[in-house]
């Protein structure tokens, strides 16, 4: 079978990666990938970059699956473009990608559906907005409604900082259109897990539980960034908090759909903040894989994804089970200098020779140029490694880390501190 991923960055190249293994697949081409699917084995970069283009390529290729990595072309209605052509592809249509793509639409669907998420107002009139601010002070979280690559929200720890991001996004249009409606929302604490399943519209198939690390530096220091590691499993999703997660959040989502005339189809992200008295609320809905989350997960899966996919295009997610290595996978990010703020791009990589069945560095901003391998955006790698514990396979992970060379290379050495301290 011939596969498409579309995308380029580590979520991708882990997913490529993990697809071309499978006996029956004998290519995979990733749209438009990175340095690092180009030299994968049976995976191929094409330079595609719109949905027509896409959808040119996968019919004159006999593309038999296509697989959706980011939420842009989801909300722009990939999804829906492909079936209507008769390709057969794995997401949400862009109805259901709303989950995602309004954040005002998700917690309008989660009260109507009775799913746990802080209280919450939806704003466009500024004024509005800060009596609401004032009345309920801070700390609280402004977010803007719509997409804004990791940008959006605002945790504001004081009543001013919440009133000058109402501003932001309201007066000045600061975030442009994704900014122009802004969800206002009470801030919750906890300890944050990501929670990810596939769905076919009708059934439920978990993956394995993880956990990300949004700021940019050790102790949770610094900017928030997409993302600066992953680690799976979360041990703080318990077996308890796992069969709540089903029944409060991810069973609802697919009743409401469902009913909503929207079937949910793909792979459904729910990050959650689990408070100390165990109880969860949803923080975010995500309408795809996450990213780093996805390059220790694909290092634990041992089923084959392409058998997972099919079922979840066939309705059949009921029928199958998903097995995963029992150890601890563990991906530290090794972003570009001056990372999140403006991300340079052009230095020149040195990978390291290091890779064994263990540890597989997964490519995010890198291309080739002249062939050699340099940075092309703000993550570059992701380091991804098994141990039989956090422990070890962090120390994996950051070995190889140190080996690899960039000018200006960053990366966090406390990736799993949290499982540690659980
Ligand atoms: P989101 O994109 O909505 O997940 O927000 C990005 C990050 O902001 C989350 O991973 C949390 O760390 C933080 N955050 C979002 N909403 C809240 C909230 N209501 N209370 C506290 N932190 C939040
Ligand atoms: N790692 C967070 C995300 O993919 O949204």
């Amino acid at each position: 079978m011939k596969i498409l991923v579309v995308g380029g960055g580590g979520r991708e190249h882990a997913i490529a990666w993990r697809l071309a293994q499978s006996p029956r697949v004998s290519k995979v081409f990733v749209a438009p990938g990175n340095a690092g699917t180009q030299l994968e084995d049976g995976v191929q970069n094409v330079p595609l970059n719109n949905i027509d283009e896409l959808i040119n390529f996968a019919t004159t290729e006999n593309i038999d699956i296509t697989v959706v990595g980011p939420e842009a072309p989801l909300s722009e209605g990939i999804v829906d473009a492909f079936e209507k052509k008769g390709l057969r592809i794995f997401g949400p249509v862009a109805l259901a990608a709303q989950l995602e793509s309004s954040k005002d639409f998700a917690k309008r669907f989660m009260a109507e559906n009775n799913i746990p998420t802080a209280e919450y107002g939806t704003f466009i009139d500024a004024n509005e907005a800060h009596a609401y601010v004032s009345r309920k002070g801070a700390p609280i979280v402004v977010k803007a409604d719509g997409l804004a690559a990791g940008k959006g929200v605002i945790v504001a720890m004081t009543e001013q900082e919440a009133h000058d991001a109402v501003d932001m996004m309201l007066v000045e249009n600061g975030m442009g259109v994704a900014g122009a409606k802004v969800v206002i929302e009470d801030f919750l604490t906890g300890e944050e897990a990501s929670f990810i399943v596939m769905i076919d519209g009708e059934h439920i198939l978990p993956l394995a539980t993880s956990q990300d690390h949004k700021r940019l530096l050790n102790d949770d220091q610094g900017p928030n960034t997409g993302g600066m590691g992953a680690y799976s499993p979360a041990p703080v999703v318990t077996p308890e908090i796992h069969a709540k997660t089903i029944k409060e959040v991810i069973s609802p989502v697919v009743t409401g759909m469902k009913h909503a005339g929207t079937p949910f189809v793909g792979f459904l992200y729910a990050g959650l903040m689990i408070a100390p008295d165990q109880s969860i609320k949803v923080l975010e809905f995500n309408c795809r894989l996450g990213d780093p989350e996805t390059q220790p997960i694909m290092m634990r899966l041992k089923s084959d994804l392409l058998v997972l996919i099919e079922h979840a295009l066939n309705r059949t997610l009921n029928q199958v089970e998903s097995e995963w290595d029992n150890r601890t996978a563990l991906g530290v990010v090794l972003a570009a200098k001056d990372y999140p703020e403006s991300p340079r791009k052009g230095d020149v990589i040195r990978l390291s020779a290091a890779e064994n069945k263990n540890v597989h560095v997964f490519h995010a901003g890198t291309s080739f140029v002249d062939e050699k391998i340099v940075t092309n955006g703000g993550r570059v790698l992701c380091v991804t490694a098994l141990g039989e514990n956090v422990n070890q396979a962090r120390e994996l992970a950051l070995s190889v880390s140190e080996k690899i060379s960039f000018h200006g290379k960053q990366y966090r050495t406390d990736i799993g501190n949290r499982a540690i301290k659980n």
